[in-house]
């Protein structure tokens, strides 16, 4: 892969925010420090709470920014709301949530994440959460795994691929991403093989770090703690982070959630921001050719009114 690290959409996320006030910037996934590192040179009147699930994040930007412009926040995301007060982050001008694993997380075989390297099958982010991988594969029932193949997938085989686990785990435990890899290509060989391999680590790497119950919790937070005029951006990678951001942008920009049959409105929902970004922005083919991750990627914006 080239050029793994380059922050993706670096220009687009530097473009939403307000240039000229004074505040603070909440970047929720600190990860190689790429995003934070370009707003604190372009926007000398923002401090950064920069916040990560993942303690390697706080060695990886380690020096790397003053001090007392920026503040590591170890922890999730979803608690962004306690790190804002603990910091005053006032007024707070926008937030930036650029989901899924860093480069230092994938490159790190010994954590689990990619198919295409050896080790024992972890794959949390937060090393203090309980349950890896291997738990997973080897203590979900059939029909559970299931469900988390084909709803965090989208894998068709999802039914044939988890009783194969089942028998093959009745054996022996399967612990290492070489065994799920060999488990896997004996029901899912062929030209297909690399797509299905991706889309179960997908799933299991969803589920270990129970991603998108976290960004649910965070969007349900980051409209509140933003400033009027405040923006929020949402970089992600696949569809089901996608449709979240998008479904959630569009029900907070709604003045009126009643039926439609209602005479008149009694739900007194009204409108919280407004939607920059009709269609996702993607990353331009020539940022695709230097770094190939970003070629899923979809960045939505929208401004606290
Ligand atoms: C794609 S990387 C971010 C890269 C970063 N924007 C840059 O420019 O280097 C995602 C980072 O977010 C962290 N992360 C993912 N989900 C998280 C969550 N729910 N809470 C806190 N950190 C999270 C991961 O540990 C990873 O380091």
């Amino acid at each position: 892969m080239k050029n793994y690290h380059i922050s993706v959409l670096l220009n687009e996320v530097l473009n939403f925010i307000p240039s000229e006030k004074e505040g603070y910037f909440i970047d929720g996934t600190l990860g190689g420090g790429g995003h934070t590192r370009a707003i604190l040179e372009k926007f000398p009147q923002i401090k950064v709470l920069g916040i990560d699930c993942d303690k390697d994040a706080l060695i990886e930007n380690k020096n790397k920014f003053p001090e007392n412009r920026f503040t590591f926040c170890e922890g999730n995301f979803k608690e962004m709301t306690s790190f804002a007060l603990q910091h005053n982050a006032q007024p707070l001008l926008g937030i930036l949530l650029d989901l899924g694993v860093s480069s230092f997380q994938i490159d790190n075989a010994e954590r689990g994440f990619s198919f295409q390297k050896d080790a024992e099958l972890d794959m949390r982010m937060d090393k203090n959460l309980t349950l890896s991988a291997k738990d997973i594969v080897n203590s979900y029932s059939r029909e559970d795994l299931t469900k988390i193949f084909r709803e965090f997938g989208e894998e068709k085989n999802a039914w044939k691929i988890s009783g194969h686990i089942f028998q093959v785990r009745k054996e022996k435990l399967i612990e290492t991403t070489s065994q799920l890899v060999e488990v896997i290509s004996q029901v899912s060989g062929g030209r297909f093989l690399t797509k299905t391999l991706a889309r179960i680590f997908q799933a299991l790497r969803i589920e270990v770090n129970q991603e998108l119950e976290s960004l649910r919790i965070a969007l349900g937070s980051a409209i509140g703690l933003l400033a009027k005029g405040g923006r929020i951006g949402v970089i992600s990678y696949h569809s089901l982070e996608d449709r979240i951001v998008k479904e959630f942008f569009r029900h907070e920009k709604m003045d009126c959630v009643c039926p439609p049959k209602m005479p008149i409105c009694t739900c007194d929902k009204v409108s919280t921001v407004n939607i920059l970004t009709k269609k996702p922005i993607m990353p331009a083919q020539e940022e695709i050719d230097i770094n190939s991750r970003a070629r899923s990627a979809k960045l939505r914006i929208a401004e606290k009114i």
